[in-house]
């Protein structure tokens, strides 16, 4: 479950910087995001925030393991075994 933010409109920078630059600042919101897209797809989903797993280790020891439940997942990976926030996650990975 990724969260996109919408990058701000060029009205919000215009009272401070002029039309232009505010346009500059809009496409450099822009390509920020993009990049920061891509390091995040590079590195991983992470799943379960506690432990920093991300999904790829846990579809790995789901396969490797055969596991077949959120606690087995939790045992093997330590995911899932704090504060619980991420049990749907692990879950979907499951089904
Ligand atoms: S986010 Fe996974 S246990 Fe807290």
């Amino acid at each position: 479950m990724t969260e996109k933010h919408s990058p701000p409109k060029s009205r919000w920078f215009s009272p401070w910087l002029g039309k232009q630059t505010a346009q500059v600042a809009e496409n450099e919101v822009i390509q920020m995001q993009v990049v920061t897209t891509e390091i995040a797809a590079e590195e991983g989903v992470t799943v379960c925030y506690c432990f920093n797993v991300d999904e790829e280790s846990i579809k790995s020891a789901i396969k490797k393991h055969k596991l077949c439940s959120v606690e087995a997942v939790g045992l093997c990976l330590e995911a899932g075994t704090h504060c619980g926030s991420c049990h749907s996650r692990i879950q979907a990975l499951l089904d």
